[in-house]
Order: structure tokens, then C-alpha cells, then sequence
């Protein structure tokens, strides 16, 4: 459903990204891990549109998206969320939904309907009247899903939806994204909370400092000597 060849960003002098490979399979949910820095997100930025790469190709559903605008990938059926939780922040959560939803029923009323089921499935709807802005920081990571959900991609990337989250908030999110795919959605899953990573994906992707340094299944990438020297620094040492 989406491949990825030889992806490449600089900002600058930093080689954020580097002569990159991956794919992502129909329904599956694979994760992407790494150091703090590693170039998780910058990846996230050059698959959905919002920064250009200098090289390589992004396939998704057949087709070439490199280059594509934000709006132009996000119509085609690939959403993401952002690290940085960004809703409309006086919008009601509702509102916030529904200018998601808004590109596939052009009718307010059904882009309503749509953002209600989609609260529903977050386990948002009873704060559907309440100011983004009053949402608790789960709530909030809750919503920016819902507005990627609102948007009905079949394939959705995850930026640390986990992040800052208390085990019993975490491991909802977990039963949701497990739900979300089991209906058909393929994840791609930035995280940093290991286990929650390692329960829900069927195969990770390691980066650091840009490059891909491990693939494969999670129990074989958690062994991988050189996984657990880029998390620790100086394992050999
Ligand atoms: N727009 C930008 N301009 C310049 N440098 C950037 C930009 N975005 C990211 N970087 C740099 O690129 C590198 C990769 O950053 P990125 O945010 O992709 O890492 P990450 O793996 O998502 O890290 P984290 O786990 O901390 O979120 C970092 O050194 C970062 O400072
Ligand atoms: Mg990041």
C-alpha cells in the first residue's frame, strides 16, 4: 500500500533523512522507532506532503505522491496526526472534527455525521460541545486522532499519540488504534512507549540519525545489537 525507496531530506547541513526504504502493507500496522532525533517525524513530513523530499519516491496505493500537496495525499486516503497536537483551539471539539470530515461530504450535515461516529469511536462525543482548548491532554491526543479519522484514509500515520500519557490512558489508545485497524486501516505508529509499539505492530522500522538501521519483526528488532546500542549510545563501550 505504500513504498517507500531511497527517501532523502536535508535541512541545511543535517541529513535528517537518508537514502530511506520501507513499505507498509494493506491492513497492516507497522511501527517506526528511533532516538530522539532520529528523523521519525520529518519522515511523517515528507510522506503526507508538508516538506518536499531532495530525493527518492513515495508509492501509495500505486501511485506516485512524492511532492504531492498535503490536501492533494490526504484526499488520496493518507492521514497523519502531529507530535504536536495542533486543533483549532476555541472550535468546539465537535467543529474541530467535523473541517476534517469536510473534505469527503461536502454537505455540512453529513460532514456532521460523519464527525459524530467518528467521536463515538474515540470516545469523544460527550465533550462534542466543549472548546478544544478545555480537553485534557488525552482527550487531546484523542481528538487530533478523530480529525485524522474524520478525513477516512486507509492509511493513518501516528506521530506518539502515547506521549505524556498514564498507563490506563495509554493502553486505551492502544484498543483504539488495534480497533481502527482491524476495520481495514493500515498504521504507520511513531512511539516511543516500547511495549505499546511492540504489542500492536507487526513489523518495525528502526531509524537513527537518518538511516535505517533495523527491520523486521518486534522481537527480533528488540534483540538487534544494534538497536540497543543507538537507544542506550554507548552500549559497546
Ligand atoms: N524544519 C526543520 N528545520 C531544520 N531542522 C529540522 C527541521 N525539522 C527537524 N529538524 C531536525 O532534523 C532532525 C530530525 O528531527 P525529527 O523531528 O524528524 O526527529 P524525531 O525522530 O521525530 O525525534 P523525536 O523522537 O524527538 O520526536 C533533528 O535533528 C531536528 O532538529
Ligand atoms: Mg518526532
Amino acid at each position: 500500500m505504500l513504498d517507500v525507496s531511497g527517501l532523502d531530506k536535508h535541512f541545511g547541513g543535517l541529513h535528517a533523512v537518508k537514502n530511506l526504504s520501507f513499505t507498509v502493507g494493506e491492513r497492516e500496522i507497522v511501527g517506526l522507532i528511533g532516538p530522539n532525533g532520529a528523523g521519525k517525524t520529518t519522515v511523517f513530513g515528507l510522506l503526507s506532503g508538508f516538506l518536499r523530499p531532495d530525493a527518492g519516491q513515495v508509492i501509495f496505493r500505486g501511485r506516485s505522491i512524492t511532492g504531492l500537496p498535503p490536501h492533494r495525499v490526504n484526499a488520496l486516503g493518507l492521514a497523519r496526526t502531529f507530535q504536536i497536537v495542533r486543533p483549532f483551539p476555541h472550535l468546539t471539539v465537535l467543529r474541530n472534527v467535523t473541517v476534517g470530515a469536510l473534505g469527503r461530504h461536502a454537505a455540512p450535515a453529513a460532514a456532521t455525521q460523519r464527525a459524530l461516529a467518528v467521536l463515538n469511536e474515540v470516545g469523544l462525543a460527550a465533550k462534542r460541545d466543549q472548546p478544544a482548548a478545555s480537553l485534557t491532554l488525552a482527550e487531546r491526543k484523542r481528538l487530533e486522532l478523530a480529525r485524522a479519522l474524520a478525513t477516512e484514509p486507509t492509511l493513518l500515520l501516528l506521530d506518539e499519540v502515547m506521549a505524556g500519557l498514564n498507563a490506563t490512558e495509554t493502553e486505551r489508545i492502544v484498543d483504539l488504534v488495534g480497533a481502527i485497524n482491524r476495520r481495514g486501516v493500515a498504521v504507520l505508529l511513531i512511539e516511543h512507549v516500547m511495549r505499546a509499539v511492540m504489542s500492536l505492530s507487526q513489523r518495525i522500522v528502526v531509524l537513527n540519525y537518518g538511516e535505517l538501521i533495523a527491520e523486521g519483526r518486534p522481537e527480533a528488532v528488540a534483540n538487534d545489537p544494534r538497536v540497543i546500542e543507538a537507544y542506550l549510545g554507548t552500549a559497546s563501550a
